[in-house]
Parts: structure tokens; sequence; C-alpha cells
């Protein structure tokens, strides 16, 4: 397969995706810096550990200087503020400098940890993101944003700080669960709901055999993903306008995914299909969206193996708490809502103009219903 490369032109800040298979054996293709004698900072999370070590390997072998991989368990309570302080301060016992590496070698977990970790120790020091899921490919490694979560929500600690380069080889879906491979493809579909109907009808009909791995369809879309991303983050890095849009269903996906506790019952993509849908039943219950678009999108996901209700998580939760979640949104504004909400498949909008009642009325239903 040969390898694509996406530029994301930042000026300054500029770099490049590499998208191809078997990349580690030839990584120093894809850095911007020499490895010779530098210091590296590898994280990553235990069902990736393999990866990281080969990695960690193929640096030494290449002249790194220390190099060494800080393991946390998998899944989203690592992105805490315990982790970080235990990040920071791995890297200070190790005499960190302003020209050392880290890499982020894992799920959006590892990527917005690391990432975060490397914004702030020594008040910054250049990260690699080496995504090891879908949806850290398609989305959460490419754009600089890091953080982590707390007890009032989801990243709301956190900054916009971009990586010196991001690889995604197409080797680490060999051994990515199903459940997670479909948890990223929901962010895939996200492309094609808020601007681009022929991504989304391609889908429709490849979507399983991105499932099935077929390498073919699924660098299709890690490619078409990071092209669609990177455009949207060159207009607007730090989310004052059109980024907003990449956050389709994750107003009510991240209010479901705090209700449900960061203990592996919902994952990210999970509660962002859940979260899509319910904006398709709210722009449908606004008069904004045909309904045929809404049930599209369901059957969609469906078919892909997706949650679309809330009332699958196997949870109990409070609207009342939900809302109260949904207020604390870093998109909220003088304590209003922030929605994307549909047009039609491929046509989506930033809004604040959502009725509270309509918003209930919508997290009440998707909590009753059950497939
Ligand atoms: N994941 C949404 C964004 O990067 O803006």
């Amino acid at each position: 397969m040969q390898t694509k490369l996406v530029e994301i032109d930042l000026g300054a800040r500029s770099y490049k995706i590499a998208i191809g298979a078997n990349l580690l054996s030839s990584i120093g293709d894809f850095l911007p810096f020499d490895i010779e004698g530098k210091k590296m900072f590898l994280i990553t999370d235990d069902n990736v550990e393999p990866y990281a070590r080969a990695l960690q390997k193929t640096l030494q072998q290449a002249g790194a200087g220390f190099c060494e991989v800080m393991v946390f368990p998998h899944g989203e309570k690592t992105k805490s503020y315990t982790r970080l302080q235990e990040v920071h301060d791995w890297m200070l016992e190790h005499n960190i400098h302003r020209n050392s590496v880290v890499f982020a070698v894992g799920g959006g977990v590892i990527g917005d940890l690391a990432g975060f970790a490397a914004a702030t120790v020594l008040r910054g020091v250049p990260y690699v993101q080496i995504p090891t899921s879908l949806l850290a490919q398609v989305d959460s490694s490419v754009g600089g944003k890091t953080g982590i979560n707390t007890q009032y929500g989801k990243n709301l600690v956190g900054n916009f700080y971009q990586p010196v380069s991001v690889i995604a080889d197409m080797d680490v879906f060999k051994t990515l669960p199903a459940r997670e491979l479909r948890a990223g493809y929901a962010e895939v579909v996200k492309y094609g709901l808020i601007d681009d109907l022929d991504f989304f009808e391609w889908l429709e009909v490849n979507g399983p055999s991105v499932i099935d791995v077929n390498m073919q369809s699924i660098s299709h879309v890690v490619d078409v993903s990071c092209k669609a991303k990177a455009a949207i983050v060159e207009a607007d890095e730090r989310e004052h306008g059109k980024r907003a849009l990449l956050n389709l269903g994750h107003t009510f996906g991240h209010a479901l995914e705090a209700a449900a506790g960061y203990d592996g019952t919902l994952l990210h993509g999970e509660g962002v299909a859940i979260g899509t849908v319910m904006a398709f039943d709210l722009s449908v219950k606004m008069g904004l969206c045909p309904r045929a678009d809404a049930l599209r999108v369901r059957e969609h996901f469906k078919v892909m193996g997706l949650p679309v209700h809330a009332g699958n998580i196997g949870f109990s939760a409070i609207v009342d708490d939900l809302i109260a979640t949904m207020q604390r949104d870093k998109k909220a504004v003088d304590n209003k809502m922030t929605f994307i909400l549909i047009k039609a498949i491929g046509s989506a909008f930033v809004t604040q103009d959502v009725p509270e009642d309509m918003v209930r009325d919508i997290l009440a239903q998707s909590l009753k219903e059950q497939d």
C-alpha cells in the first residue's frame, strides 16, 4: 500500500499525517527531527503495549537517547488529574528537556492525556501522535485537542496544542477489537453527515468492508476523514465557529458518557452514535430536518452494529442530571447549551436556539427506547 500524506497547514505549526501500512519500519521518514541522541518519552496503554514496545525498539536501534515507555490501564478513567501528574513526575524525574519528544501511542484517551502532558510540561515539548484506534486515526489525533476529564464532565480541562507529526499505521487494525472499531466508525460517519452526502452514501455501501478491516476501505476512510478534518481545523483551529460541527452528537454523547461513569459501559464513539441519532431526532422535532433522513442514519448505525438509543446502554440515568452535564459542556454559551443540528444529511449547523423542553423529550424518549 502506498503511503499517503495529508498536510495540516497551520503556518509555523503545520504538520503531516502519514497514512499507510507497516509505517514503524520507516518511522524516521515521518518524524520532522533526527532520532539520534534524542530523549523520547512513549506513553501507551496495556492494550497496545506490544506496539509501543516495537516502536521503542525501532527508535533505540535508530540511536535514540533515553527512550522509555509508560503504560496505563486502557479506558477513559486514565484521562485524569492523577494520571496526568504521574506522567509529569515521570518526565521530570528523567530530566525531560524542551527538545525531548513525547510519543502518544494509543487511542483517544492516551492521545489526549499524553498531548496535554506534552503541552504543559516545561510549558510545552513536541509530541507525536501514533493513533492505534480508528477513532483516534480519523478524529482525536488530528487537530491538537488535548485534555483530561474531571468529575464535572469530559474534556473540561485541556488546551489546543498541535502535534509535530501524526502516523496512522493501518497495521493497528489487525488487533483492534471489533467493538472499538465500530465505535470509531461513528466518528467516520460524522464527516458524511456534517457536509458530505456522497461520503455518507459511499459508507452505506462500503461500511461493512471497513468493519471487516478491508485495508483499501479502511485506509480510504482514514484518508477522507483526515482531509475533511484538516480543512475544518485549518479554517477554525480553536473552535470559534466551524470546528464545532465536529461535535455532532457530542453534547448528548458526553452527557451519556458522564452518566455511565467512564467504566467501559459506553465507549466514546458509542455515545457519539446515540447522540447523533438524538441530534437528528431533535432536528426533526424542531421541523428542521426530514424524518426520512433521521431514519436513514439510525438504520445505518444499526446495520453497522452501533447502539442508537440510550435505553440500549444498560444504565440508569436521570434527564435532569444529563441536562446539568450538558449545561457544563465547553460549547455552552451564557448557560445555553450548544447543539449541532441538521437540515439534511450532509448539512449540519451550530445553534443555541433550542427549546429545553424538546431536549428533555428527546432524552426521555432515548432512555426509554430499546432494540
Ligand atoms: N473531535 C472534535 C475536534 O477535534 O474538534
